[in-house]
């Protein structure tokens, strides 16, 4: 078995339910609920069971089959308009993620071709489950790319969690750590925890630990100190939307790591596949950033650390600007140069 392998799925689509890997109780608990309803679906998503942006498009996606399973009508017509119903309610679990709207637009427009209830509930289906597929095989191409971008020992920073199981499988920005373990290289990660939610220090510290990837643990205020004192080479972070002119939203963050690289000249990479593109976006700063509940920052772990009634504010994302960023991966290959110009052309 490959040590990939002993990486737990995020998701898998059964005959009448979704199997979610609840992302919320790792690393303490790997645990796996069964979601059964739309609601269920939302409220994973809204509740970061599940989160990271392919992830997010493929169990919204898998919902939509559920939503349309459980209509029950003999009216094609009727079916359509409850599955346009149930992608709407999907579509407002969370805003930022590109992936969750260009899944289930996908599943839809599929959906249109069918002539029968039968035909269109297996296309759904099937749609769905290609969407995982490919996101496998996409991501494994990005992480191809991507390695080729670092030497053997290189120590890299990255942030949030982008690896596998924000994906089908390898993640984004993780990928190439996967690739290259595979080859033999070395390459040593260092995981920012990500505050509020602590996906760097809950998920990418455990991903990494469990396929054996060498993996340091910093805190968010210590990168500058990290890339200043321990020789990083780069820093690769995933993406939840990147727009036609190169601007990138990703976690919270990821804006300040951006900015550093620049300071100590080290190149700072994008990796994300292109289902994450929005070119309907000319600029970063039309993209909706999500805003989350304060307890996620007034509280750790559901202790309170600040005191009542004090002012918050929480962006889950940030947008880095599109000159910030030496390259954008995808699995297409590697974006460099004038964005506007470049990304159209790899869009081509
Ligand atoms: O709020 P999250 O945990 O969903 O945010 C996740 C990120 O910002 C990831 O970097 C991004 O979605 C890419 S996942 C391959």
């Amino acid at each position: 078995m490959s040590i990939l392998e002993t990486i737990p799925r995020s998701v898998l689509l059964e005959k009448d339910h979704i199997v979610l890997l609840n992302q919320q109780l790792l690393p303490g608990k790997v645990q796996y609920e069964k979601l059964h309803t739309l609601q269920d679906v939302w409220e994973a998503i809204v509740s970061l069971k599940v989160r990271g942006a392919p992830a997010i498009g493929i169990t919204a996606a898998f919902g939509l089959v559920l939503a349309a399973d459980a209509i029950q009508t003999e009216h094609l017509t009727t079916l359509h308009v409850g599955i346009k119903k149930a992608r709407n309610y999907l579509a407002s679990s969370r805003p930022t993620a590109v992936n969750l709207f260009w899944a289930l637009d996908r599943l839809v427009e599929a959906s249109n071709e069918a002539t029968t209830i039968e035909e269109t509930r297996e296309i759904l289906r099937r749609e769905a489950l290609l969407i995982q597929k490919e996101d496998e095989d996409v991501c494994r191409q990005i992480g191809e790319h991507a390695v080729t971008l670092f030497e053997h020992g290189a120590n890299i920073l990255t942030h949030c969690n982008a690896g596998s199981i924000a994906t089908a499988r390898y993640g984004t920005a993780l990928a190439p750590f996967y690739i290259a373990k595979e080859r033999g290289i070395t390459l040593r990660a260092f995981a920012c925890e990500t505050r509020p939610v602590l996906q760097g220090a809950r998920l990418t510290a455990w991903e990494l630990q469990q396929a054996e990837v060498d993996v340091t643990l910093i805190t968010d205020n210590m990168a500058a100190n990290t890339i200043a004192s321990k020789n990083i080479a780069a820093i690769i972070v995933g993406a939840d939307r990147v727009v036609a002119n190169g601007d990138t939203a990703n976690k919270i963050g990821t804006l300040s790591l951006a900015i550093l690289a620049k300071h100590y000249n080290i190149p700072f990479y994008v990796a994300a596949p292109t289902s994450t593109f929005d070119l309907t976006l000319e600029h970063g700063n039309e993209i909706v950033i999500e805003e989350r509940n304060e307890k996620e920052v007034t509280h750790v772990h559901g202790t309170r650390v600040a005191p009542i009634g004090v002012n918050v504010y929480n962006p889950a994302f940030d947008v880095t600007p599109g000159q910030l960023i030496t390259a954008i991966i995808t699995e297409k290959g590697i974006i460099r140069g004038d964005y506007s110009v470049e990304i159209q052309k790899h869009f081509q």
